[in-house]
């Protein structure tokens, strides 16, 4: 059985297959088109993944979509209704709002139902059959199928899916089920969106930075007890967020209105000169994602009485809130797949076909996030020998060794590994890695390569088997999902990965999820005492994380990286 699962027309396209319910393949169409966040339907990345399987475009038995128009448009009658008791605010804030925009939904669904029409014009009339699955549902299998739970609470969280923004759902055995949900415009990702674009960053790259920086604000100041009025916790687990302060859901221009402006001050157009008072709502932000996540999870917990739980949606990639779920005990483990936002969904709707309506059983874990292209040593050759570049080919002790010696160096190493990761988190397979003992490690890095902001930590790989010896909580997070405290007195060792407020983005590591990593990582240990370092995507500001040889190559000669390993060749700068 082939299911063929896309995600597209929104943002982060992705396409994966899966064969008798194993995902052998999923790629975000970005790494292969080069355009960052793309919503374009992931035609390379079908062809791409046609030809690594062997699959012929007649083979694929079904193909499924993560969203369901048909959801929408039965939803606009309720939609239309709450439009119209917002019909003071509308007038309030009538230069925001824009009737063209709005009546643009509509064109976007029409747009969305041609794609079976695209797919056929591309590769040619197949025998598959087309559904449509809802959103949050393909959300929460491509979390709970995978996790290797038998039974688990799925916890779905987003900007918005065809009507809901959260979800619960139940997961038992081979069925999920949805228990409860919080519906547009009340959507978490939708606020901290907006409060992002707000403190002047821009759309889907601003909340990875946001929570950064709220780092650098108080946690309990006066624009925490303003934000708490404005989101409210509900009792049965969900939220209601007070939409005069709020236009994402009537205007893409502005989404915050005047009485968020006269609540928090204007907006910021110089990023990087932030106010102590904006900074603060940069943490009250933070802290009511993290309230909203507890509340939801205690509630999912009392109604489910799972002792499992999985989480999925663009918020769910909010590392720092997952971390505090993680450290609750509320849960005895907790699982997130690496490409939780709606890349993911790519995976979850052959999935959720698969199990809950073909009614495979036993579900397969996740076994490995290195899902997409992958390159031979004679591409490698070919891509360096095509340029004239000098290069030594290594045996693997040499490559672990040499590589590990490097970054105790303090030298600043690409490495390109295998086939490229899945989610937007670079896990060791298009990675620059460098010394997390070095303090001064993380402004070389952005001065040379990165020119990231300042305040943005760097996270750190570490051996599984010794990530007790650094955090104050240990819990398997192979993803690079969660953010736990760093010990006080690791907090010296590891300065370049320990953030202002001494966490620390980690990725665990062990010899099943990557071999090539974990015998880096010993390396280091031989040579430090300590199996850690700095881990951070290959790619140069603005750009995708690298994909094939040829990126790689010229990502290292247009950027100062000291060293780059091409599998088992090394060049030298
Ligand atoms: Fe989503």
């Amino acid at each position: 059985m082939i299911i063929l699962g896309i995600n597209c027309f929104g943002h982060d396209s992705a396409a994966s297959i899966l064969i008798d319910g194993d995902i052998v393949f999923a790629c975000e169409e970005e790494r292969l088109s080069r355009k960052k966040h793309t919503g374009a339907v992931p035609l390379n990345s079908i062809r791409v993944g046609l030809q690594k399987t062997g699959l012929k475009w007649n083979e694929i038995d079904h193909i499924t979509y993560s969203w369901n128009p048909t959801i929408t448009y039965l939803s606009m009658p309720k939609f239309g209704i709450r439009f119209a008791t917002k019909i003071p605010t509308l007038l309030r804030e009538k230069k925001n709002f824009s009737m063209e925009e709005n009546l643009g939904m509509l064109n976007y669904l029409q747009e969305i139902k041609k794609l079976p029409e695209i797919l056929d014009g591309e590769f040619g009339t197949g025998k598959y059959k087309f559904h449509w699955l809802e959103h949050h549902l393909t959300h929460g299998a491509s979390a709970f199928y995978p996790s290797g739970f038998e039974n688990a609470a799925i916890l779905t969280i987003d900007g918005a899916g065809e009507w809901s923004t959260m979800t619960f759902q139940e997961g038992k055995a081979n069925k999920i089920k949805k228990i409860f949900s919080v519906n547009t415009p009340h959507s978490m990702g939708a606020v901290y969106q907006a409060v992002s674009r707000h403190l002047g960053f821009r759309f889907l790259e601003g909340p990875g930075k946001l929570m950064g920086l709220a780092s650098y604000g108080n946690r309990d100041s006066d624009e925490y007890e303003k934000v708490k009025k404005i989101i409210h916790l509900k009792k049965d687990g969900g939220f209601k967020i007070d939409m005069s302060y709020f236009s994402y859901h009537y205007s893409r221009r502005t989404p915050v209105t005047s009485r968020f402006v006269n609540a928090f001050g204007p907006s910021v157009l110089d990023p990087g000169h932030w106010s102590q008072k904006e900074l603060d709502l940069a943490a009250a932000i933070q802290r009511r994602t993290e309230d909203v996540f507890m509340n939801a999870a205690k509630s999912i917990q009392e109604r489910t009485k799972q002792k499992n739980l999985v989480l999925a949606g663009g918020v769910a990639l909010n590392s720092v809130a997952n971390g505090r779920i993680a450290e609750s005990g509320l849960f005895s483990e907790v699982f997130i797949q690496p490409a939780a936002g709606d890349s993911g969904t790519s995976a979850g709707g052959p999935l959720y076909l698969y199990h809950q309506k073909l009614g495979f059983k036993n579900p397969k874990k996740w076994r490995s996030s290195f899902l997409g292209p992958s390159y031979t040593e004679i591409e490698y050759e070919m891509e360096l020998k095509a340029r004239s570049i000098a290069f030594n080919i290594l045996g693997d002790d040499d490559l672990y060794k040499r590589a590990a010696k490097n970054i105790v160096d303090g030298k600043i190493i690409a490495w390109f590994q295998d086939a490229l990761e899945f989610g937007p988190r670079a896990l060791g397979n298009r990675s620059f890695l460098a010394s997390p003992f070095i303090a001064q490690m993380k402004d070389t890095l952005n001065q040379r390569v990165k020119f990231r902001e300042d305040f943005r930590p760097f996270a750190a790989a570490i051996l599984e088997e010794d990530a007790h010896r650094y955090l104050t909580h240990t819990e398997k997070n192979p993803y690079m999902l969660m953010v736990f405290s760093v010990n006080q007195e690791m907090r010296q060792v590891i300065p370049a990965v320990t953030h202002v407020d001494g966490t620390v983005r980690i990725q665990t590591v062990n010899q099943d999820e990557n071999l090539k990593l974990y015998k880096l990582l010993v390396a280091i240990r031989e040579l430090t005492g300590h199996g850690i370092v700095l881990n951070t995507s290959f790619n140069i500001k603005g750009e995708p994380i690298v994909c094939s040889p040829n990126n790689a190559v010229e990502s290292f000669v247009g950027a100062d990286v000291d060293v780059l390993y091409l599998g088992n060749f090394e060049v030298n700068k």
